[in-house]
């Protein structure tokens, strides 16, 4: 909508998990680089773990942009809330895998043979499961019994589980207990520091189109990053809609003020927001008082 209005080719904000978009934070990089490292090496299971709108699931897709550019196969279930017979259909139908796709063994046979014949190739088949916290132990144990899969070169499937923190915990439980062993590598996405979200947002409005913003000062980036508490999916909702409001306006920069009011509209709070409204409120009443 304000695209024409700031020159941007592009939204620069967002919400898809877009890889032309990525930005390669210290953590995001090194979260890709493991990923990475554990397909080629045949580690087995990675997890990949951080709280709501962290990252993850752009970070799967950039995997995926990897992967395809690799030719290896894979699988990619974004839809945790399966049971166990719809997860081998979603398998056989990624893998497009020549079997009857309801019927568990057959998949099961397809997949092994694909497996075997990658695997003889120099290859490997990946599995990537998003939102894995949501999984059903019924399918956390096919899971497992997937990851057994092995010849003396490594694992024959690798199996990236991305999900919240709960995930962990989950996996903590005792009847999960082996597939926790066998969990080689773990990476975990934590909220941006003040520095990675300055970087963020100028990075994504250069893509947009916009080197050298001015349309976020410096002090209002650091608002932003404090009331979005460093998470991407919320600086990006934040942003949309300070673009939005000065758009509005006619104004060709954001204020705290604009942000005051979207933060209103979300409902937000965030530490130490009612105290700090409280907090300047009484220091804009000795203010006035000073002033008299
Ligand atoms: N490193 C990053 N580079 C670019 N955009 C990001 C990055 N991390 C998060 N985002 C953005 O934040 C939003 C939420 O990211 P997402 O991957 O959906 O989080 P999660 O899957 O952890 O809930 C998306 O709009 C995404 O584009
Ligand atoms: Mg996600």
């Amino acid at each position: 909508m304000y695209n024409a209005f700031f020159g941007f080719t592009e939204s620069p904000f967002n919400l898809s998990p877009d890889p032309a978009f990525f930005y390669r934070s210290e953590q995001h990089e090194e979260a890709l680089a493991n990923l990475v490292y554990g397909v080629q090496a045949r580690k087995g299971f990675i997890v990949l773990s951080g709280e709501v709108g962290t990252g993850k699931t752009t970070l799967l897709e950039c995997l995926r942009d990897y992967l395809e550019s690799q030719y290896i196969e894979f699988a990619f279930i974004f839809n945790s809330r399966i049971n166990g017979e719809q997860f081998f259909e979603m398998i056989a139908y990624d893998l497009n895998l020549p079997c009857e796709r309801m019927r568990k063994t057959d998949v099961l046979f397809a997949l092994n043979q694909l497996l075997v014949e990658q695997a003889q190739d120099g290859r490997t088949v990946v599995l990537i499961v998003d939102e894995a916290h949501n999984l059903e132990w019924e399918v956390l144990e096919e899971i497992r019994l997937l990851g057994n899969l092995e010849n003396r070169s490594g694992k024959l499937l690798q199996i990236i589980l991305a999900g919240q923190p709960e995930l962990d915990r989950k996996l903590d439980a005792p009847n999960l207990r082996q597939l926790k062993q066998r969990v080689v590598l773990r990476c975990h996405l934590e909220p941006f520091t003040l520095r990675d979200a300055t970087e963020y947002i100028n990075t994504r409005l250069e893509r947009a189109g916009m080197p050298n913003q001015t349309v976020f000062s410096e002090e209002l980036i650091a608002e932003i990053h404090l009331r979005a508490q460093g998470t991407p999916r919320l600086i990006n909702a934040m942003c949309d809609n300070l673009l939005l409001s000065a758009f509005a306006g006619e104004q060709r920069t954001c204020t705290t003020e604009m942000l005051d009011e979207i933060c209103t509209d979300m409902r937000l709070e965030w530490p130490g927001s009612r105290r700090f409204r409280a907090a300047r409120q009484s220091s804009d009443e000795s203010f006035e008082r000073a002033q008299f």
